[in-house]
């Protein structure tokens, strides 16, 4: 499973990009607002510290001005990842984008048949919203689960990106079904690591090793 790290907060992406564990990022209009910065300022910059896709977002409602967006977007690097919304318009941009041999991510994907739409459209990665639909009393694991019998039934390439990550939790089960990808808050990937025994566990080695006086030299 590959991680790609939920935010737009430079900071982050370069200490978690240091670990080696990060595969790619994602943002959105309200990480942008959050950053405080302009977007093709801070995205140039996402893209110089990671060199997997980073996924920047058009603005536009309509299929024309979204292809002006994605162009302008494009030429940040070439590891961007065009983020289009689920709407008729975003997957027609999405068709002509991939088409063009732009990797495309489509966003705010709520149900199994936008999902289906959006592998017919050619789209790199598809962004299921697991915590906003659990928010609304749903199972948003069970729309992962959804898309990768589909996918799978169809062989579509499309890459399942499990998107509104809320807590470890959802990352294990996005696993287990076989998403592709999880974009996770920055706070969320550093949780994955901490388990109470294994702090428990080094403590007791170290205080042990303290009694030897020994030194690995
Ligand atoms: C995905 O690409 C989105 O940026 C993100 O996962 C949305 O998450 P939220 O519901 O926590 O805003």
């Amino acid at each position: 499973m590959k991680f790609f790290v939920d935010t737009a907060d430079v900071s982050e992406i370069r200490a978690l990009s240091e670990t080696g564990l990060l595969d790619g990022v994602t943002t959105n209009p309200s990480l942008i607002m959050k950053s405080g910065r302009p977007i093709l300022e801070v995205t140039k910059e996402i893209c110089e510290i990671v060199d997997g896709p980073v996924s920047a977002e058009v603005t536009a409602v309509g299929f024309k001005e979204m292809m002006r967006e994605a162009d302008i977007l494009s030429k940040i690097a070439d590891n961007i990842a065009i983020k289009v919304p689920l709407t008729m318009d975003g997957l027609k941009a999405c068709k002509a984008l991939t088409s063009d041999g732009r990797m495309v991510n489509v966003t705010l994907c709520f149900s199994a048949n936008q999902a289906l739409l959006a592998a017919k459209a050619g789209a790199t990665f598809i962004s299921p919203f697991i915590g906003r639909l659990d928010d609304t009393g749903l199972d948003g694991m069970e729309l992962i689960s959804e898309i990768r019998t589909i996918y799978d039934n169809y062989d579509f390439e499309t890459q399942i990106l499990a998107a509104s990550i809320r807590s470890v939790n959802h990352v294990k089960q996005a696993a287990l079904i076989g998403a592709d990808v999880a974009t996770v808050p920055p706070a969320v990937l550093r949780a994955l690591v901490k388990h109470p025994l294994t702090d428990k566990g080094l403590e007791a080695f170290l205080a042990d090793w303290a009694k030897t006086g020994q030194k690995i030299a």
